[in-house]
């Protein structure tokens, strides 16, 4: 436990390190009582430090320090000074070689940062400051070393011993006991440190790259999971095909490795030449994984090896420049995915992920911008403003420069900082510099929070054929953040004619048209655009394809809004129009039922609906978004004062009319869709099982006994998990002997695959049903059920907290149950107590009856004695 109010750390406080580290020489000594790290650092005085006399500073925690040697010399106790957090030599020469040797306890690690057991193996995570929990160290980004690893661990439990790069030397010692060291050439700073040692089966292939190295791949599982690692394996080799080809940028070892853990805090880490990844996102079978499994394990995957040039070869200088290579590397793993797939789909999944996520993050009290200027604990900032927001500042500048001028951009960075630690700074000169423009302007994205919104007017001149738009951009205040300066704001735009075509697009002062989409570069607080030559009034499309992350307005009408829906030739704005109609209908039902009216669906929107349900042109997997309706997440942050029981009733109730009105087209489709032949992982297939499952979920909102048989019947007959589960959901919105059939049935049969599991805690938990909370108690007594465990924590609590009527439930009921989670997980793991306490934040946007419990909830969690994760969380959601 941290001090009840642990300091906050400045970026404007970013000093050169005083000494750096040449060499890293490290043996650990794996044992089942205690294990012993012995490193010998070849350190030097830092000549670009600030203070030429500094005392050397080493970070460590719950260290059991046994020796500490300087130029062979061992210290006495007095030479040193010693601290929670830190171990202090005070007088040292400027170059020297430092022996330690301590001692730590792996198997008593929960929070599962630094050195810790999973299923009997010993594993690390380092990020991002996990190293000093193994042993003394200049623990920061900006002191890069090269390390040379020896893991000495007992043969038959541990055969295999990894580390990163290459290993050089491996041998038999006394005791059953064996070794392998490992020797990495990239300098490298200790987050990217790994080590693993277990008992593991490896899945081997290997790949040439594009300058003819022969690559060896290898996945490492535990035994009995190795029938589920060909497609990582698969999505690896693509990415580093796509990587050299869109990039340049080729892979540098002779072996990549990746290894699978079932204890994992995060998604995946991308250790030099060692990537670790959490089992969920790298195991697959098809009766195991759903489509959308397979998707994002391409997508990790391909994000994980990005990170070895966009994090690994260029690194942060310091934790504020997260997103440096956070934001760069999910740019480049939604280009992958969006360039392998259907890439409309994509984006619109990324949109609605940052719309209901992101946005709602900006909008709250630890909305932070993408480079924040303080944190109190870094694990707390990776963010949906970090990660998905910061990849769409990314790709702002491939919006404003262009695919071949972002490429520039890229291929400068690398020039200049390759093997450097360094700043989103540089990454804008680079970005600038290669394209001979001046950025400075768009420097503010890094540096203020909020979404902006941007407000459109338009003005017809039916005389001259001129036609004007005013575009004015404001931005809301944000924690520590009043006034906001405007920002350079990448708006692109297309007119549509009466037919719904593309009208050519002539700026006021240019010669002829060109195009039918225009970037505007909005910079100032308002500016106007004229466009030229036009013989009727167009209709205007705004911010296509989503190219830059702010909130548009402009006075649609309904009928407007269904004309764009159909017509634009932005595919991800039709979609989009679509969703603003939803949503502006949906908000329109929420008022009805708040005052006690009967709502109904307007008729104009069951036109629309019914129109892109039947339209044969439209490809399967962007008609399922089309006809999913607006989230409820998304509707309550349309909301002054969120009303979840509202919103629940106002969504269960457009579903059921559009279920009901469109019955016999649902049962079509449902029909027409079915996927022929062995399951495979291809985008057009998962298309159809999407759209299937989709119209069977609303078919399951008419309850009845036809429907329970529909879906009870794909239920018995799937032979693949995204058809299982899809019924398996459907069933749980229907009340019957079918649903409770159908849970157990399942259970039975994946009782021993915790993976699967997941999925049957997480549907039980999300269920909008008056029991969901009692039924959530009973299965954490469950013995698949571990509280240690992440995967389990997410998929049972995590899917509770986030389920609206569970969790807000009138009585306060959900808010005691998580705020109980979130004790008892605070003592164990931080990091995830931290992001389960993550849905308390809002609670000024409830009622007051609801505002009064949360808070009392907050106020009672920040009297125990907490981590420093969610003492930040707490104690900023109630300034
Ligand atoms: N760098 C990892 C990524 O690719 C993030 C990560 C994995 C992480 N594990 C972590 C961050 C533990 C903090 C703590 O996104
Ligand atoms: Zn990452």
């Amino acid at each position: 436990m941290k001090e009840a109010s642990p300091r906050t750390i400045y970026l404007k406080d970013y000093r050169p390190p005083a000494f750096l580290i040449e060499r890293t020489e490290l043996r650990f000594a794996l044992g089942e009582d205690s294990t012993q790290v012995e490193s010998r650092l070849r350190l030097r005085r830092n000549p670009a430090a600030a203070t030429p006399a500094a005392p050397l500073v080493l970070d460590g925690e719950d260290l059991e320090l046994l020796s500490v040697r300087l130029d062979g010399r061992d210290l006495a106790p007095g030479e040193w000074v010693q601290d929670a957090e830190s171990l202090t030599l005070a007088n040292v020469p400027d170059a020297f070689v430092l022996e330690i040797v301590n001692r730590i306890k792996p198997q008593e690690n929960t929070r599962l940062e630094g050195l810790y057991k999973s299923s009997g193996n010993f594993c690390t995570q380092c990020e991002a400051e996990g190293f000093r929990c193994m042993t003394y160290y200049i623990d920061r980004p900006d002191v890069m070393s090269v390390f040379t690893t020896t893991v000495v661990g007992e043969q038959a439990r541990y055969p295999v011993l990894l580390s990163n790069g290459n290993p050089v030397e491996k041998g038999v010692l006394d005791d059953g006991q064996h070794f392998v060291t490992w020797h990495d050439p990239h300098p490298k700073p200790s987050y990217l440190f790994a080590l693993v040692a277990g008992n593991l089966s490896c899945l081997e292939d290997s790949y040439k790259t594009a300058s003819g190295r022969e690559v060896a791949l290898r996945i490492y599982v535990e035994p009995h999971n190795i029938d589920k690692c060909d497609h990582a394996m698969a999505s690896l080799k693509k990415a580093m095909r796509w990587d050299e080809q869109r990039f340049g940028l080729e892979y540098d070892l002779d072996i990549f490795m990746i290894v699978a853990v079932d204890d994992f805090n995060m998604g995946a880490m991308e250790n030099k030449g060692l990537n670790v990844f959490n089992s969920k996102l790298l195991l697959a079978r098809p009766d195991t994984a759903t489509d959308l499994d397979y998707e994002r394990i391409e997508g990790v995957i391909a994000h994980e090896y990005f990170h070895n040039w966009t994090g690994n070869r260029v690194t942060c200088r310091d934790w504020f420049q997260l997103s440096l290579k956070e934001g760069l590397t999910v740019f480049r793993d939604q280009s992958f995915t969006a360039e392998v797939t259907a890439g409309t789909v994509k984006r619109i999944d990324d949109v609605r992920m940052l719309r209901s996520r992101q946005f709602v993050e900006d909008a709250g009290p630890m909305a932070h911008p993408v480079r924040p200027p303080s944190y109190m604990e870094i694990n707390n900032f990776y963010t949906v403003t970090v990660y998905e927001k910061g990849a769409e500042v990314v790709r702002m500048y491939e919006t404003l420069l262009g695919r071949e001028g972002f490429r520039r951009g890229m291929d400068l960075y690398f020039e200049r900082h390759d093997g450097h630690a360094v700043t989103t700074d540089d990454f804008l000169a680079a970005m600038a510099d290669a394209n001979g423009e001046d950025l400075s302007q768009f420097q503010r994205w890094y540096e203020q929070a909020g979404t902006p919104r941007v407000t459109v007017e338009d003005a017809w001149d039916a005389a001259s054929g001129r036609y004007t738009l005013t575009l004015r951009q404001s931005c809301p205040a944000t924690p520590g953040q009043p006034e906001k300066r405007p920002f350079l704001i990448p708006v692109a735009v297309g007119l549509l004619d009466a037919q719904g075509r593309d009208m050519p697009l002539r700026l006021a002062a240019e010669a002829q048209a060109a195009g039918t989409t225009r970037v505007l570069r909005l910079t100032e607080a308002e500016q106007q655009w004229v466009f030229e030559g036009l013989v009727e009034r167009p209709l205007p499309s705004l911010n296509r394809g989503f190219s830059a992350p702010v909130r548009v307005s402009y006075p649609y009408t309904e009928t407007q809004l269904a004309f764009l829906a159909a017509h634009d030739a932005d595919a991800f704005n039709r979609w989009d129009a679509g969703e603003q109609l939803a949503t502006r209908v949906l908000l329109g039902l929420i008022a009805d039922i708040q005052a006690g009216r009967e709502p109904a669906l307007p008729e104009r929107f069951l036109t629309a609906f019914a129109a892109v349900l039947t339209d044969a042109g439209l490809e399967a997997a962007v008609k399922a978004e089309m006809l999913m309706l607006p989230s409820e997440n998304w509707l309550a942050e349309q909301m002054d004062v969120i009303d979840p029981d509202a919103i629940h009733a106002a969504r269960s109730y457009a579903r059921r009319a559009l279920a009901g009105e469109l019955e016999a087209q649902w049962l079509g489709l449902y029909h027409t869709h079915e996927v022929s032949g062995e399951y495979r992982f291809d985008p057009r297939d998962a298309g159809r099982r999407r759209l299937r499952n989709l119209a069977l979920s609303y078919l399951a909102a008419l309850d009845g006994k036809p429907m329970r048989q529909l879906a009870a019947s794909q239920f018995e007959q799937a032979d693949n998990m995204t058809d299982s589960l899809g019924a398996l959901a459907a069933l749980m919105l229907i009340d019957g002997a079918e649903r409770e059939q159908a849970l157990a049935t399942f259970y039975d049969h994946w009782r021993n695959d915790p993976l699967v599991l997941d999925k049957w805690f997480a549907l039980q938990a999300s269920a909008q049903r008056p029991d969901t909370l009692a039924r959530v108690e009973q299965l954490m007594q469950n013995p698949a059920f571990s509280i240690r465990t992440p995967n389990r924590v997410y998929s049972l609590i995590g899917a509770f907290a986030g389920n609206p009527t569970g969790f807000h439930a009138a009585d306060g009921s959900g808010y005691r149950f998580i705020g109980a989670q979130v004790e008892t997980l605070n003592a164990l793991n931080p990091q995830v107590a931290a992001r389960m306490v993550g849905v308390f934040t809002r609670w000024r946007r409830y009622d007051a009856g609801r505002q009064a419990q949360m808070r009392a909830e907050l106020e009672r969690l920040q009297g125990l004695d907490l981590s420093r994760d969610v003492y930040e969380i707490v104690s900023k959601s109630l300034q």
